[in-house]
């Protein structure tokens, strides 16, 4: 009842600590959805893809990256929008009255394949990102369109052709918004028209467009996602392709990085607990001990002597078993003398 009590109390305290640590870094990994993306995109080898990455206010003019691996604290910058150093495949640029970057990543080989994280650097915590998954590989299932950016003036309308190989629903959705699933139906007030009949290809019809439609797009299939980016021009001009963004686009050589922010703060967390833990279970300790000595009565101090004698004897025990049984016997009887 003495002393067992307090450790009680410590180990589940601390217990609760590194439940709580661990809870503190799953949410700060997976809890966040500021990050808006794709969900997997198939493409064949040799092809290009743009990928954008829709962001909340709160990282305007925060640095925006792209990251290779399976896990977030542990994949490394493809490209990043602070440094200026060219790569020949990768880039990247940052719109941010839109409040998306765009990463292009050209000549794909089945190399390419794996997850990638669309993600912005927080300081003094640990960053933000969201997770698509890419596949490079020939003769398997894909989803593509001819041109990923089309322009188109103010009250036209559009047919985008969604080409797949696989199997699932087709839907039209904004990037991080409204969806048409079925024949028809509107998004953000433009009216939307999905065929869906042809074997190969279902054609996306978008009527009367206003520039407020200009966006990233998502032909779905399946599980599959391909993105395209809608400029609608107030005066009139000819469908041409043109860049996404207006910001030049910049790369970077792959480089490592792990961020240790994200383990850094759970973990003195979890210390500070741990501490603060052992400061109350000594002031208990304490507290208790002094109530002992100034109010309570000799058989409180009785019991708890008798219980370490308990304990004491059972350790001998232990320490006696190997050698012989009798002497077990023998020992609480001098004990009892
Ligand atoms: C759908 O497209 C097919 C050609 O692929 C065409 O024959 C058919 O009339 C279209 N349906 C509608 C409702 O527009």
């Amino acid at each position: 009842m003495c002393s067992n009590v307090y450790w009680l109390t410590l180990f589940s305290l601390t217990d609760m600590a590194v439940h709580l640590s661990f809870l503190l870094i799953f949410t700060g990994l997976t809890g966040i959805d500021s990050i808006t993306t794709l969900r997997k995109a198939a493409v064949e080898p040799g092809g290009s893809i743009t990928i954008p990455c829709h962001y909340g206010s709160q990282y305007r003019n925060h640095v925006k990256y792209l990251c290779e691996g399976n896990y977030f604290s542990f994949c490394s910058i493809v490209v990043q929008t602070n440094t200026q150093h060219h790569s020949s495949r990768f880039a990247i640029s940052d719109n941010k009255p839109q409040r998306i970057f765009t990463v292009i990543i050209n000549n794909l080989t089945e190399m390419d394949t794996g997850y990638y994280w669309c993600g912005v650097e927080i300081n003094g915590w640990s960053d933000d990102g969201n997770y698509f998954h890419l596949s490079v590989n020939r003769g398997t299932p894909s989803l593509y369109v001819v041109q990923q950016a089309i322009t188109v003036s103010n009250g036209f309308n559009i047919t985008i052709n969604c080409h797949y190989k696989n199997s699932g629903e087709m839907k039209w959705c904004r990037l991080g918004g409204a969806c048409v699933a079925g024949s028809s139906g509107t998004i953000d007030g433009t009216r939307v028209t999905i065929n869906g009949s042809s074997p190969d290809v279902f054609t996306v019809i978008m009527s009367e467009l206003t520039t407020e439609s200009s966006g990233w797009y998502l032909c779905i299939k399946g599980d599959l996602d391909m993105p395209v980016h809608l400029t609608v021009t107030e005066r009139h001009a000819s469908s041409t392709t043109k860049s996404p963004t207006n910001s030049s686009p910049t790369a970077t050589t792959p480089q490592h990085r792990v961020f240790i922010l994200s383990f850094a703060i759970p973990l003195s967390l979890l210390i500070v607990i741990v501490v603060v833990a052992l400061f109350m279970w000594f002031i208990f300790k304490r507290h208790q001990r002094n109530k002992a000595e100034s109010t309570t009565t000799d058989h409180t101090v009785d019991e708890c002597l008798t219980y370490s004698d308990i304990v004491i004897k059972g350790n001998m025990r232990q320490m006696n078993e190997p050698t012989d049984e009798s002497v077990i016997y023998s020992t609480p009887q001098t004990k009892k003398d």
